[in-house]
């Protein structure tokens, strides 16, 4: 027999033939780095520098490299087994060997004399003694825990509910203010504890970034910092300017910390290499720790990042052990909170927006006005809810708070300052940017605009929707390019996806289209000009309609028109073709009055027929009666209780012979199933002489 070997790489390479492996490690490994940059700008922030062809040639010359060397190992961020950026699952727990506890807050004077005396009187403190404090700024970031071995970062993880955190480790290597080696001599285990932040400046960076990409901006830095450390993909995190203030330190088990006070703990994190919170002051005294507290009152806005308040702790970390906790709090420490810095002005009037998802959203127009340091002009106020509860009307003099957040709210208005003029604001039943009805459904406190794809608010969401993988499945059509795209004013709805074709010259001289990826982009256009009907159903966005009743429906209709003619008799919520559509399974009303008001709007009936000439909506496949089965093809109806198998079961076996499900009778109805106890379906099939089947004729029947 012949002998074959795999494969290989010759057992004594040459000279030079070391040098190009070694050179093509460095480059494998130069190109997946670079492919992994590139494919993050595209896919995570939406924001490519390359063409699709430079990219494409990219690939190209590793895929080429690869298969020169298919011995060498892959570099570990490999396009070619790397799927996405990000690893499939959530992050792993990881549980604190020590629970990270929370502060009690102190919010007056009063209330911070008082702590400071029931920690003396626990101490059993004599009146001339003194307890040392450390005050510093409080800071609302995102808090970690990072495990320290030999000086090494090992381990990282967010606090969690304070026993059990999520493990951030890669995340946290990306923060450049947050040490991965410890500076100087360190013991060979210990934990260092503190807040993830982003400063003010960064922050509204940040939100800059955001809304050039088209997504939403985020309401404060802490939820920022958070969402930019819950980000699977570490290299987000790392694109990101977060810091880290360190605040406490935890000592392996079994052992105490070396340093007698919390004021030497934090000059020994400082000599590791961490960021502190400033400016810190050690106070002998309450007089001392209470000016220290005004004086932050007024220079708070002059840090670099917000701050919600002051932390107080006792200096003595023996006193701090005698102390203690108590309810997942510690006895030694408090923090102070701001008063929420408020201003009074006049309510100009009250604009309604609307959001991507159709939401309308009530914001005040104010007379600008100075709150914490900063000019507001503009207040949110939540929904149709809240200005009733509160009473808000335009004109009125209200006082408005900042707590944090970058859109500040209405405290109160002052009824006796109105006008004779003054009304209750009522929020428009009308969409303001489209003016199809906005409709609050029940159990909703939001009012949300029924136009869909024909609301230019939601617009693009809406065409992201329906070139969605389930959809329309058109790649190479992301946030960026559609909004371009929108934008140039090229395209408005999805049908004039199908007119681009007509702009393909102008398409390609665009920056970051590229020849290639215009051809590839309008072949796949084109190719999607056949369409099955549930994709086509699906891809409108009708709120309720997901992919599952999308294809029930194509099945019930089976063509678009039909489906259009039985949606507009369905309006009549008197009429049979109401009854049939209900009797879809799982069908409640209100997914069943979405889909009558989508078809009956006028933008849509516009946008329906423009699409069915520009596309071929396949009618949808008969049901499958292939099976020959006396049951194939049938709609079923179960009710009552069935003794020989459960509700799922009985459908489970229905649907694997090519019956249909409903969840109620109407002349669309073969066979109601009636089992114990049955409800009034039984009495309604009856009336519409629908056949009716008892268990046994039931079991018979699908024994065939
Ligand atoms: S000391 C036993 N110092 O505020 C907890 N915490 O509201 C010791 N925080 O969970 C915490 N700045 O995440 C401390 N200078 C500071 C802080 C600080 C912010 C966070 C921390 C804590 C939360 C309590």
């Amino acid at each position: 027999m012949p002998h074959r070997s795999p494969p290989e790489a010759p057992l004594f390479p040459s000279l030079e033939e070391d040098a190009a492996r070694v050179q093509a490690v460095r480059d494998l490994a130069d190109l997946a780095r670079t492919i992994a940059h590139h494919d993050r700008l595209y896919h995570q922030l939406d924001a490519p520098v390359l063409s699709d062809a430079d990219y494409d040639a990219l690939r190209e010359q590793y895929r080429t490299l690869r298969a020169r060397f298919p011995d060498l190992p892959p570099p570990p961020d490999d396009p070619e087994t790397r799927v996405g950026a990000a690893p499939a699952g959530g992050f792993t727990k990881a549980t604190h060997r020590v629970p990270m506890l929370s502060l009690a807050n102190v919010f007056t004077e009063t209330e911070t004399r008082e702590f400071v005396a029931r920690a003396r009187r626990f101490l059993g403190k004599a009146s001339d003694e003194s307890l040392p404090m450390v005050a510093e700024p409080k800071i609302d970031g995102l808090s970690a825990a990072l495990v320290y071995e030999n000086g090494v970062l090992i381990r990282a993880a967010t606090r969690g509910d304070g026993t059990t955190g999520e493990d951030i480790t890669a995340q946290a290597r990306g923060i450049r203010s947050l040490p991965a080696r410890l500076q100087g001599p360190c013991p060979e285990h210990v934990e260092v504890r503190g807040e993830i932040y982003l400063s003010r400046a960064d922050f509204l960076a940040l939100n800059e970034a955001q809304k050039a990409a088209g997504k939403d901006p985020f309401a404060n830095p802490r939820n920022a910092a958070a969402g930019s450390v819950r980000q699977l993909d570490p290299t987000i995190t790392a694109s990101r300017p977060l810091g880290f203030f360190a605040y406490a330190l935890v000592p392996a088990p079994g052992e105490t910390l070396p340093m007698a006070t919390q004021s030497a703990l934090r000059e020994c994190l400082h000599a590791w290499g961490f960021t502190l919170n400033e400016p810190a002051r050690l106070c002998d005294t309450v007089e001392t720790l209470l000016a220290y507290a005004a004086e932050m009152e007024r220079e708070r806005h002059a840090l670099p990042y917000d701050t919600d308040g002051l932390v107080y702790k006792v200096d003595s970390l023996a006193d701090q052990a005698r102390l203690g906790t108590v309810s997942r709090a510690p006895r030694w420490a408090t923090a102070y909170k701001f008063p929420p810095e408020q201003a009074t002005t006049r309510l100009n009037r009250i604009v309604v927006q609307v959001g991507r998802t159709g939401v309308l959203t009530p914001v005040a127009e104010l007379e600008p006005v100075t709150v914490g340091g900063v000019v507001v002009s503009r207040a949110t106020l939540h929904n149709e809810d809240e200005i009733a509860r509160k009473d808000i009307r335009e004109s009125d003099l209200v006082r408005v708070q900042r707590a944090g957040d970058v859109i500040p709210q209405v405290v109160e208005v002052f009824p006796d300052r109105r006008g004779p003029d003054s009304r209750p604001f009522a929020l428009p039943d009308r969409c303001p940017a489209c003016g199809a009805l906005a409709v609050r459904e029940p159990g909703e406190v939001a009012r949300r605009c029924t136009g869909g794809l024909t609301c230019p608010a939601q617009a693009l969401e809406g065409l992201e929707h329906f070139v969605s993988r389930d959809a329309l499945n058109i790649e190479g059509l992301g946030t960026r390019r559609l909004r371009e795209l929108w934008d140039l004013g090229w395209i408005r709805t999805p049908a004039d996806l199908f007119r681009l074709e007509s702009r393909r010259d102008d398409l390609k001289t665009r920056d970051r289209w590229g020849e290639d990826s215009v051809t590839k982009l309008l072949a796949m256009i084109e190719a999607r000009r056949r369409v099955p009907l549930d994709r086509f159903l699906f891809a409108l966005g009708i709120r309720h309609v997901g992919d599952k009743t999308a294809r029930q429906l194509a099945r019930r209709y089976g063509t678009l028109a039909a489906w259009r003619r039985a949606m507009d008799e369905a309006r009549d919520e008197t009429s049979a073709a109401w009854d049939d559509l209900k009797a879809l399974d799982q069908m409640g009303p209100d997914m069943g009055r979405a889909l009558t008001a989508f078809c009956a709007d006028g933008h849509h009936r516009a946008l329906l027929d423009d699409l069915s000439n520009l596309l071929v909506v396949e009618p949808a496949p008969p049901p499958p009666t292939g099976t020959g089965h006396p049951l194939a093809g049938k709609t079923l109806v179960f009710t009552g209780t069935l003794t020989g198998m459960t509700r799922a079961e009985a459908k489970a076996l229905a649907e694997a012979v090519g019956a249909t499900l409903a969840s109620a009778v109407s002349r669309a109805t073969d066979y109601v199933i009636v089992g114990d106890k049955p409800g009034s379906t039984a009495k309604r099939a009856r009336e519409l002489n629908v056949p009716c089947l008892d268990e046994t004729a039931w079991e018979a029947l699908l024994e065939g």
